[in-house]
C-alpha cells in the first residue's frame, strides 16, 4: 500500500502529479492538434448559470479545505466578478450566518463526512441556497447531500495531514472558475493562459518534488527550534497559512502563517535573529511588496527562509546561506500556489520524522472529524 514509500504522507505528496491529473482527466477539452480548448465539467453545466446568476460565491470548509478556498478565493473574484466570501463550517453554525436563496455556497472537504462542514451545509440547505460540493469520496454525505459538485477524484488519501487532496481541491475549484467565466469574452486570454498552466501541472509539480533533499537539509536545521512563522501574501497567504498547518499538525513545532501586509500589525516584533521564517516571494503582482518584507526582516537580522522563482537570483543575498533559499518552477500566477506548497509539505515530513514523531498519525487527531 505504501509501496516504496515509508510513510503514506511521503507517498501522498509525491502522487500529487497523478493525482492533479487525474483531476483534470475528462475536464480539460483539447482540439484536433493538441491545443487546450476550453473547460467541461459534466455534472455542473446545468448549474453554471444559476451560479452566474446569484448574489455572491460563499467558500466553506474546515481546516485544510478552507485553506484550498482561500488560496482560490482570488482568481474566483477575478473570473466571476462576484463578491466571494470564506466561512469556517463551525462558525458558520455558531453565527448562523445570513445566507440566502440567491447565495452560492461550495462545501469543500476531503472526506465528505466533517460534522460541522455537513451540519452547515444542512443549514445553508434549509435556507434555499444552491450547495455546490468540491469533495474526493465518492457517495459520501457531503457529496450526496449537495445539489451539484465537482469529485476531485484524488484517490485514496490515509495520513492524516492532507496534502494531494489539497492541491487536486485547489486545481478542481480553478477549473470551476473557468467553467464560470466561460461566457466572458474580454476574459477570454486570461482564462487561455490558466488553462495553459493547468495542463503543465503534473510536469511542473513533479519538478518541485525534486527538492526533497534540499527540504531534508532545512529541517535538519530546523529540528530543534520551538516555533517557525510563514509569511505570504496574495495567491501565497493560502500557502503560508496551509505550510505552518502542517508543520503544527504533524511535526508538532508551533507555527503560524501570517499575511505579509500584517507583518507591521503585530508580528514583527517576535522578530530576531533566532527565530526562523519563512517568506514566500515567487514573482507575482506581490513580489516588490514581498521583496521589500524581506529587507525589513533581514535590517532586523531575521534568520529568512525565502521561496523564490527559480530563475530569481537577486533574493539570494538576503538569505543567510545556500540551505535557506528554496526554488521552485514558476507557473501561471494564480497556480503557483499549487507549486509553492510542495516544499513546505515535504519540510513539514522531513521535521517530523527528524522528531521521532507519529507522521500519519499526529497525536489527538483524527482524519475525519464526524463530531461537532
Ligand atoms: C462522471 C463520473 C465519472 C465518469 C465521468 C464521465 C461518477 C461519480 N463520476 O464524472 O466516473 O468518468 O462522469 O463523463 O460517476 N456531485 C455532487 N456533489 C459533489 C460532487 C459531485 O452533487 O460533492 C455530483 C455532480 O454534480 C455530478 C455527479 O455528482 O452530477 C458526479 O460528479 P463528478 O464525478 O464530479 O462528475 P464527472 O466529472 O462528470
Ligand atoms: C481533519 C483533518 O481535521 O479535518 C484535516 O485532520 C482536514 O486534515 C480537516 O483538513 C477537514 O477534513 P475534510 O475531510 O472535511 O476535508
Amino acid at each position: 500500500m505504501k509501496g516504496n514509500f515509508d510513510h503514506f504522507m511521503k507517498k501522498e505528496i509525491h502522487e500529487q502529479p497523478d493525482a492533479i491529473q487525474q483531476t483534470m482527466r475528462g475536464r480539460v477539452v483539447f482540439d484536433a492538434d493538441g491545443n487546450v480548448q476550453r473547460v467541461f465539467l459534466g455534472g455542473m453545466v446545468d448549474y453554471l448559470s444559476t451560479i452566474r446568476r446569484s448574489r455572491r460565491i460563499i467558500l466553506c470548509g474546515c481546516g485544510t479545505s478552507y485553506n484550498s478556498a482561500i488560496a482560490v478565493r482570488q482568481l474566483m473574484e477575478e473570473l466571476t466578478e462576484l463578491p466571494v466570501t470564506l466561512e469556517l463550517a463551525s462558525d458558520v453554525l455558531d453565527r448562523q450566518c445570513p445566507f440566502f436563496r440567491d447565495d452560492s455556497i461550495i462545501f469543500i472537504s476531503q472526506s465528505g463526512e466533517t460534522a460541522d462542514t455537513l451540519r452547515a451545509l444542512e443549514y445553508a440547505k434549509s435556507k434555499g441556497a444552491l450547495c455546490i460540493g468540491i469533495v474526493n469520496v465518492v457517495g459520501s454525505a457531503i457529496s450526496r447531500a449537495t445539489d451539484c459538485g465537482l469529485h476531485i477524484n484524488a484517490g485514496a488519501e490515509i495520513g492524516v495531514a492532507s496534502t494531494k487532496a489539497y492541491t487536486c481541491q485547489i486545481t478542481s475549484m480553478v477549473l470551476l472558475a473557468l467553467a464560470l467565466s466561460e461566457d466572458s469574452r474580454s476574459r477570454a486570454d486570461r482564462r487561455m493562459d490558466i488553462m495553459r498552466g493547468v495542463v503543465t501541472l503534473p510536469d511542473t509539480m513533479r519538478r518541485a518534488l525534486e527538492l526533497d533533499q534540499k527540504m531534508l537539509a532545512l529541517a535538519r536545521t530546523l529540528v530543534d527550534e520551538n516555533s517557525l512563522l510563514l509569511f505570504g501574501r496574495g495567491y501565497n497567504y493560502a500557502t503560508a497559512l496551509e505550510g505552518a498547518l502542517k508543520v503544527k499538525e504533524v511535526a508538532l513545532l508551533h507555527s503560524e502563517g501570517i499575511l505579509a501586509g500584517e507583518m507591521k500589525h503585530g508580528p514583527l516584533a517576535l522578530v530576531d535573529e533566532t527565530l526562523p521564517l519563512v517568506v514566500i516571494a515567487t514573482r507575482d503582482s506581490s513580489y516588490l511588496k514581498q521583496k521589500s518584507v524581506i529587507e525589513q526582516l533581514r535590517a532586523r537580522d531575521a534568520r529568512c527562509i525565502l521561496i523564490v522563482s527559480e530563475d530569481d537570483d537577486s533574493l539570494d543575498k538576503f538569505a543567510s546561506n545556500e540551505d535557506m533559499i528554496i526554488k521552485v518552477p514558476e507557473v501561471c500566477d494564480c497556480l503557483q500556489p499549487l507549486i509553492n506548497i510542495v516544499p513546505l509539505q515535504l519540510l513539514s515530513y522531513h521535521l517530523t520524522v527528524l522528531r521521532g514523531h507519529n507522521v500519519d498519525q499526529p497525536r489527538n487527531l483524527a482524519k475525519s472529524v464526524t463530531v461537532e
